[in-house]
């Protein structure tokens, strides 16, 4: 399947910053991934997130070389209003997306400023409204709702652009543990109803792993792994970039030291895989 990212050997210096955010990035992600990118804080995410909806180089000054590919078109030579129909972006904060009297206003908001057919304004709402599940809210204020309800606004606001790639920056920082696995889950379903791609900035790699394909590891503005999350947390380099390990891959480090035989052949990342190799399926 055609890439739907490509990152091609991108730097990037912020003006005055001393040193590169990003440096000789590489990255091409195929079109219904989920991806992960996770590394230490100051080590170049979202600048790279910046770099792909185009906020840099758009709206921020600096030194900037290489090239990103979005469905195939040059980041730098597009257009602010033609990259915001195939990426859609989820600020960390939702507030600083999501201002209208109501929740179905501000879900319209970005088809609005389309100039999207009152109609067909009217189907995309409703089914970003479904598809999040806050239906019963379209009319209340959004300024009233929780945390997890405002993530989920500023989530169908996104979506009712129908974008191709979906890149999130750290979702779950405002979330409690319940209404954080409910995003994640939200997440695969969205990607297998749509074929939606999305690039998520998470810490959070216990939830994720149970539905990324790929997982990117930066340090230092520079990429330092890449692979399965499976390949990627078990090798010894990763907890050295400031990855944290999920639980259970830890539990089964401790069985591997302490029985060098059979759970050290098995990887484990997951509670479900952990279950199963305790009732002796998996080894
Ligand atoms: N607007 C900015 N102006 C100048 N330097 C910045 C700006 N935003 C981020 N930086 C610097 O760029 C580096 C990468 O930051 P950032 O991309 O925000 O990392 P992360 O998202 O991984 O925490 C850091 O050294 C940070 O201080
Ligand atoms: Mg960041």
């Amino acid at each position: 399947m055609a890439d739907i990212l490509r990152v091609e050997g991108l730097s990037f210096r912020y003006p005055d910053s001393p040193k590169s955010a990003v440096s000789d990035f590489e990255l091409s992600i195929p079109e219904g991934e989920i991806v992960v990118l996770a590394g230490p804080s100051g080590c170049g995410k979202s600048t790279l997130l910046r770099a792909v909806n185009g906020l840099i180089p758009h709206m921020y000054g600096g030194e900037y070389s290489g090239d990103v590919l979005v469905a195939g078109s040059s980041v730098k030579s597009s257009n602010m209003r033609d990259l915001a129909q195939t990426v859609g972006f989820l600020f960390q904060n939702p507030e600083n997306q999501i201002f209208m009297f109501s929740v179905e206003r501000d879900v319209a908001f970005g088809l609005e400023n389309l100039g999207v057919p009152r109609e067909e304004m009217r189907a995309r709402v409703d089914e970003a409204l479904r598809l999040l599940r806050i239906g019963d809210l379209a009319q209340r204020a959004p300024h009233e709702l929780s945390d997890g309800q405002k993530q989920r606004v500023a989530l169908a606001g996104v979506l009712a652009m129908r974008p191709k790639l979906v890149i999130l920056d750290e979702p779950t920082s405002l979330l409690d543990p319940k209404t954080a696995s409910e995003l994640v889950a939200l997440v695969a379903k969205l990607r297998g109803e749509l074929g939606t791609t999305f690039v998520v900035v998470e810490h959070r790699l216990d939830l994720l792993v149970e539905v990324a394909d790929r997982l990117v590891v930066m340090d230092g503005g520079r990429k330092v792994l890449e692979g399965t999350p499976m390949d990627v947390l078990f090798d010894n380099e990763a907890e050295a970039h400031g990855v944290a390990i999920p639980a259970v891959a830890k539990v089964q480090r401790l069985l591997a030291e302490r029985e060098a035989g059979k759970a050290a052949a098995a990887k484990l990342l997951t509670p479900s895989a952990l279950a199963l190799a305790v009732e002796g399926r998996l080894t």
